[in-house]
Formats: structure tokens, C-alpha cells, sequence
């Protein structure tokens, strides 16, 4: 009913919505439904959008497809609020797919604050049906970069067209999307994550002195081919570094780096800002940012405290991994906030500290401890500088586990596709498994490493700590 071929109206919606509450009542009491994550209230989510603090509230908008939890449909931005990352509240769809610029989806995209007025930028996406041999690659498609101003984040204001093809250099194909900007010594500079006609991904940067009028600048790629398109680009200045967060697609795995369809990596970058010039400063593997089944299309934002804090969609496009609740009527989520930080060279992430006010008593357990009856609703922060291996059972037949050098997420026998996924630390300092209903982040040492997944097992009875040396677990339970 609802297709790419076809504009979505507010009131389009709106009637199809007057038939759905049953469904969504349905879903909202279903016991996978998450306690702390944002998901979707009907069909499909992807990429967190539009991320802004105004006043003391958080805007997130995100994709969406309220239609269908497979994603066949359009794709539209949800509007949710939260004060405290902790409770959240449903504003509804709040950008659709309505005019010339945006026919076949309103693409991801990012919030701009500048003078008590909000810019919003995102990706039109404009599919042609007019014959049948459209590529969609090299031709059938248009992707338009939309700017919109307001001061109230309930209404993003009208579409204006800030860049279009005609703008994008000869060499790029019809993918071109993303928008990010970030703001250095007065002048504005806009990633956009693109593919060229050779198959090759990289970020072209625009730049503009007052939002409203960009020209071409230059493009961050490397010299070696690293997947056919690059998405959701995020250039951001983070403790005297200048970072690019992207999302490389068809990577081949290497080693036990990159073995989900599409990837996210980041680079620290060296930039000349006098002459536009943005290279790519380190040689070698780029690493993930996170090395987990279900993690894509991160966006980041400083809030009003001066943090970075960045989302990350918990999913992935293309994905082999399933989620049994789409039978149910919904699937993917987005990550809790995480602060970033850069230690000794490293893209450091860290849960938001308003996470922590969902814990309850602390329970402190030993090496050859457990907690008992944990439940699917936790928090464990694990500290193992003198151990050689850790294990954690964290659902039955999951387990995080440290040994030989290499962290290990083993999903057990019923993963829907998630099997095991590794990534190399010298050692491990600590670890955290924040864990919601069907949803575990793991992170190890402060943050250096990330690994999110869904899962759909049981809770186990005993959350047991086994490790070869001394480490302790102070253990919370979670609770809104
Ligand atoms: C990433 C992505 C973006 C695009 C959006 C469409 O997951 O493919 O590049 O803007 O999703 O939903």
C-alpha cells in the first residue's frame, strides 16, 4: 500500500495510524519490548537523525517505516524527546516523504543549532519510474540535500533544496546522502557520505559561511578502495583531535574485523582548514567502532554540558542476522547515548552517566561468585586488571569472554544468525554489559572496544564470574 512509488502525506499517515492501536497496544506490552532503548512503536527503525538539544530537552528523530517491520516500504523521520536518556517520549512522525524533493523517502540527516534557530539538513531521495532499466545506481535516482530552519523542533520548517546533482563532481554517481556539519573558525563544513561511478566510497565536503549557500570543497577517501559507498559521515573535533565516524558498505572481512554486511569505522583526520584540505592520518586496517552484530549509522551531537554524546542504530542495512519480534510487528532500536572521548589515540565510548540512575543496590561478586537471578535487566562493570581470562555468562549459552588476547561475543545456538564475534585487545582492564530485555552493550576498557547485539535468549539464574586471576564485578540490577 505504502511504496517508494508513492509521496506519504501527514494525513496519509494519520488515516493509516487511526487503524493501528490495537497493534500498537499489542506491541507496547509485548515482554521484548526494550526498557531503556528507543524502538519503534510500529514496523522499522534505522538511523538515529536530526540529534539536538534544545533547553533542557533532547530531540531525536529517527528512520522509520511505520508500515512494515521489513523495511519495504518508505521511509519517514519519527520525532521522540527524553530529559534524562532514561525515559523517553513518542512524538510521532515528524518529516515526510510529501514533496518533489523527497518523493521515494525522507533519508537520514543531522540538526545544526546556530543562533536560537535550528537548520535541519537530510536527504531527499527522488527514485524515477518512468522505464523499467533504472540501475538506480548511475541512473533513475536523484539524491537532494534539504535544508529547513526553525526555533520550534515540533515543526522542521519548509524544504528548500541546498544542494542537488548538478552540484556533486562529475565522478559521483546518484548516491550521495547524509548530511552532517560542523562548524570550525566561522566557516561550515558539510559531510555527505557518496559512491562514485567506479564503486568506490568517500565523503565530499562542502562549505558554506552561512548555511544557506554551499560550494564544493574537496573529499576525504583513501588511496585503496574500502567499499563502494560510504554513509552517514560524522566530522567532529573531539579533545584536540579531528575525528570522521562512517559507514564504508562492502567491506570484505579481514580477519576477525569486519564480518557484518556494512561496516563503521573511524579515522583521525589531519586537516589544513586554510586551503579545505581533510587526509585520512593513519595507514593500516581502519578500526570498527564497534564490533558487534547490530551497530550501524551512528550520529553524534554536543549537548548543553559540552559532551559528545553519539547514537548508534542497532541494526544493520542488509542484514543476515534476524529479529524474531518482526512476526510480532516491530524490529531494531537505537543504542543508549554513549560519551566520547579520545584516549591514547583511540575512539573511546561510554554509556551516558544518566544511565546509572536505572540501577539498583549494588551487589559486589568475586572471581568464582555469581549474582543470582539477574534477570534480563542489568548493568555489570567487571574490574580484571590481573586476569588472564574473564567469562561471563550473560544469557543461557551467551557469554563474553576474554582469553588469548581476543574479546569474544558468543551468541550460543540461538542467535537468529548471530554466531560469534571477536575483537583483539592487549588485555582487558575492565569490562561493562549494560543489558536491557533483548539488547546487550559491552564495552572493555573504559570504552576502547564496543560490542552490541540483540539477543533473544533466556535470562540464566546465576550471572557467574570465572576468571583465571583476580577480578571483581560490581553488579546492579535495573529498574525505571
Ligand atoms: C543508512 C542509510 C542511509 C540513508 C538511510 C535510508 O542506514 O542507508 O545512508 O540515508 O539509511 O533509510
Amino acid at each position: 500500500m505504502f511504496n517508494q512509488k508513492k509521496r506519504v502525506t501527514r494525513s496519509d499517515y494519520e488515516r493509516w495510524r487511526a487503524g493501528q492501536d490495537e497493534a500498537a497496544d499489542r506491541i507496547a506490552a509485548d515482554p521484548d519490548r526494550l526498557l531503556f532503548h528507543v524502538e519503534p512503536e510500529l514496523g522499522w527503525l534505522n538511523d538515529p537523525n536530526g540529534l539536538v538539544q534544545v533547553g533542557d530537552t533532547y530531540h531525536i528523530y529517527h528512520q522509520y517505516d511505520p508500515f512494515d517491520a521489513r523495511h519495504a516500504g518508505p521511509v519517514l523521520w519519527n520525532h521522540v524527546t527524553t530529559k534524562d536518556f532514561v525515559t523517553y517520549e513518542n512524538l510521532g512522525p515528524a518529516l515526510f516523504p510529501d514533496s518533489d524533493l523527497d518523493s521515494s523517502g525522507a533519508y537520514s540527516g543531522s540538526a545544526f543549532m546556530r543562533d536560537g534557530k535550528i537548520h535541519y539538513f537530510y536527504t531527499g531521495n527522488v527514485k524515477h519510474f518512468d522505464r523499467d532499466d533504472y540501475d538506480y545506481v548511475l541512473t533513475g535516482r536523484e539524491q537532494n540535500q534539504i535544508h529547513m530552519v526553525t526555533d520550534n523542533p515540533d515543526e522542521l520548517g519548509e524544504k528548500q533544496l541546498a544542494i542537488g546533482p548538478l552540484d556533486y563532481p562529475s565522478d559521483i554517481g546518484t548516491h550521495v546522502r547524509d548530511p552532517k556539519v560542523l562548524e570550525h573558525d566561522g566557516v561550515y563544513y558539510m559531510v555527505l557520505g557518496a559512491r562514485t561511478k567506479d564503486d568506490r566510497g568517500c565523503v565530499l565536503v562542502f562549505t558554506s559561511c552561512d548555511l544557506e549557500s554551499w560550494a564544493y570543497a574537496t573529499r576525504i577517501e583513501l588511496d585503496e578502495k574500502f567499499g563502494f559507498m560510504w554513509e552517514c559521515p560524522d566530522l567532529f573535533e573531539l579533545d584536540g583531535e579531528l575525528v570522521l565516524v562512517c559507514c564504508p558498505q562492502g567491506v570484505p572481512a579481514e580477519g576477525w574485523r569486519y564480518h557484518n554486511p556494512h561496516q563503521c569505522v573511524w579515522f583521525r583526520i589531519e586537516a589544513d582548514w586554510d586551503v579545505r584540505s581533510f587526509k585520512i592520518a593513519d595507514h593500516g586496517m581502519p578500526p570498527m567502532v564497534d564490533a558487534g552484530f547490530d551497530f550501524y549509522a551512528p550520529q553524534s551531537f554536543e549537548d548543553a554540558a559540552g559532551r559528545r554524546l553519539m547514537i548508534g542504530w542497532v541494526g544493520c542495512p542488509d542484514a543476515t542476522v534476524e529479529n524474531p519480534t518482526v512476526e510480532r510487528g516491530w524490529q531494531c532500536a537505537l543504542t543508549v547515548p554513549r560519551q566520547l572521548s579520545m584516549r591514547n589515540g583511540k575512539l573511546c565510548q561510554w554509556p551516558a552517566r544518566e544511565l546509572e540512575k536505572l540501577r539498583g543496590a549494588c551487589v559486589r561478586v568475586h572471581a568464582g561468585e555469581a549474582a543470582a537471578e539477574p534477570g534480563r535487566l542489568f548493568d555489570a562493570v567487571v574490574s580484571c586488571s590481573e586476569a588472564k581470562t574473564v567469562e561471563l555468562e550473560i544469557r543461557e549459552g551467551v557469554t563474553v569472554r576474554y582469553a588469548d588476547g581476543m574479546l569474544t561475543l558468543d551468541m550460543g545456538d540461538e542467535g537468529y544468525g548471530r554466531d560469534v564475534r571477536s575483537v583483539e585487545l592487549d588485555e582487558l582492564r575492565d569490562l561493562r554489559v549494560l543489558s536491557d530485555t533483548t539488547l546487550v552493550e559491552v564495552f572493555a576498557n573504559g570504552g576502547e572496544a564496543a560490542l552490541t547485539s540483540r539477543t533473544y535468549s533466556p535470562a540464566v539464574s546465576t550471572l557467574e564470574l570465572h576468571a583465571e586471576g583476580s577480578a571483581e564485578m560490581e553488579f546492579y540490577r535495573l529498574a525505571q
